[in-house]
């Protein structure tokens, strides 16, 4: 069965049991990263090495943030959460009156950020997109707003024009019947795919998507010139969900 079916949903009693037991969900808390997804990301990194400095990365449906900490980390547009929280005595979690964050905010090291073109010195930037607003990632430029409309497209286009790599982790929420999980969460890739790369996704670039279903294999293979399939250890084995990494654009 699906992991989000009825009752995985986030915040229900089946939910918070299943993260007290989770060792992802214990190991992001240590490493200050938002979620246990980050893992998922991180293994697929060590497996592809898909992200290299200098890189343009959009990440969607980025909210709460996990990818989007692990994409500017392996830009080097940031250091690993835990570092960065470690240095400024703090877990990011924690909660901070205006002045405690003004002195935050003051006593940060200077990244050599270059306002005009939205990327540091090694040129890479992340711009992490989700419906949902999220607590803002360091050294990513955040756009709030649905991947499918216009305005967020242009709002996207904004901070980068076209990108080397997208990622996207969005899931349309869970529904109390799998099967239907499973065919709006299809569909949503499918869109991203059909929609919104021949957009954002430069020719030669590459798109790391969620799965619940074969069928975005075949349609990832007309797309893209290299197509795999990779299940982290971080999704739970109880679960559909698997990843596709397409290499290489056939953008027409
Ligand atoms: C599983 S969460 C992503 C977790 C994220 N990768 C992380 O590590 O923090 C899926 C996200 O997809 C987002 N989403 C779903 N449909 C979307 C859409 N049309 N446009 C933008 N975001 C969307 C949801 O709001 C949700 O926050």
């Amino acid at each position: 069965m699906y992991e989000s079916a009825a009752e995985s949903v986030e915040g229900s009693p089946f939910y918070l049991m299943q993260q007290s037991r989770d060792p992802y969900a214990k190991l992001a808390k240590i490493q200050n990263y938002r979620c246990r997804s980050a893992f998922k990301l991180i293994e697929i990194q060590s497996e592809f090495k898909l992200i290299c400095p200098g890189m343009t990365v959009l990440d969607i449906g980025a909210s709460p943030g996990g990818w989007s900490q692990v994409i500017v980390e392996e830009l080097k547009l940031e250091s690993p959460p835990n570092v960065a929280a470690s240095e400024h005595g703090r877990n990011e979690n924690e909660r901070f009156s205006r002045n405690d964050l003004l002195d935050e905010i003051y006593s940060m090291p200077l990244i050599n950020f270059n306002e005009k073109e939205n990327k540091n010195e090694s040129g890479g930037s992340c711009v992490s997109c989700d419906l949902r607003p999220f607590r803002h990632v360091n050294g990513a430029r955040q756009v709030i707003g649905d991947i499918f409309e216009k305005e967020t497209l242009d709002q996207i286009q904004n901070e980068q024009r076209e990108f080397d790599l997208v990622v996207s982790d969005a899931h349309p929420g869970a529904s109390q019947d799998p099967k239907q999980t499973i065919y709006s969460s299809t569909q949503l890739s499918q869109r991203i795919i059909e929609d919104v790369l021949p957009q954002l996704l430069s020719p030669g670039g590459a798109f790391l998507t969620k799965a619940l279903s074969q069928k975005l294999v075949s349609l990832m293979k007309q797309h893209f010139q290299h197509v795999s399939q990779f299940k982290p250890n971080a999704s739970r084995a109880e679960s559909e969900e698997f990843f596709i990494i397409g290499l290489n654009y056939k953008r027409n």
